[in-house]
């Protein structure tokens, strides 16, 4: 048998397991879903968002890509914190982020791969803002890891930059943006404390003014 067809059978074992514990299951997945949680990580195979936190299907709208990143241009990445923050009303949104990343690895060295480059582009964005401290290690695997800790704290500031987050805080709406690493060696999750719960946590030159205000004044770019 093809290896991939054992994923077909591993379903149909799956289905019979929640039958069993729960008869209920499908008919309430069916319905509708109250996920709390937005996951923003990875796409590496080895950090699982819902195996590694131990949530269900119903509790974590996800999203990952290469690195985690949180690019303003993304339609995808946009489109999915909008429904999550908007329709879905999550309370937190995770960037979680890993050590031994690939995405990182790749930013850090100056091959050429291709098409991927322009993606890895955004992670060298990270690398040269925090150029002095980055520079300053030694050692190539410190170096590494604290490059993986800086760029979840970018993407954590990310997303706070964007109108969808600034306009959910000015409703009131409680909601707030986590920055976690995952480590590959030991399966631990560790909170780097870099959240943030309101406006007042973003530079005072990416804070937008109420929706109404603005759109009062002429736009004027250029
Ligand atoms: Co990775």
């Amino acid at each position: 048998m093809e290896k991939y067809l054992k994923l077909l059978e591993n379903n149909k074992a799956w289905v019979t397991l929640q039958n069993y514990t729960n008869p209920e299951f499908f008919k309430q997945s069916a319905t509708e879903q109250k996920p709390d949680y937005l996951w923003i990580g990875c796409s590496d195979s080895r950090v699982p968002a819902n195996q590694i936190t131990g949530t269900k299907p119903g509790e974590m709208f996800v999203h990952r890509n290469i690195a985690n990143m949180v690019v303003h241009s993304d339609m995808n990445l946009l489109s999915v914190v909008s429904y999550a923050v908007d329709v879905l009303k999550v309370k937190h949104i995770i960037v979680c982020g890993h050590y031994e990343c690939g995405g990182i690895l790749a930013a850090m060295g100056n091959k050429q791969y291709g098409l991927i480059d322009n993606w890895l582009r955004h992670i060298k964005d990270v690398y040269r803002f925090h150029h002095e401290e980055l520079d300053s290690i030694e050692d190539n695997e410190l170096r590494a890891r604290r490059f993986v800790e800086l760029n979840i704290v970018e993407q954590v500031h990310d997303l706070g930059k964007t109108s969808i987050i600034q306009n959910a805080w000015e409703k009131g709406q409680s909601l707030r943006i986590h920055g976690w690493v995952y480590d590959l060696k030991d399966g631990l999750i560790t909170d780097l404390n870099v959240t943030f719960t309101c406006t007042k946590d973003l530079h005072s030159v990416y804070r937008l003014e109420k929706k109404n205000k603005a759109s009062s004044k002429k736009l004027k770019i250029v």
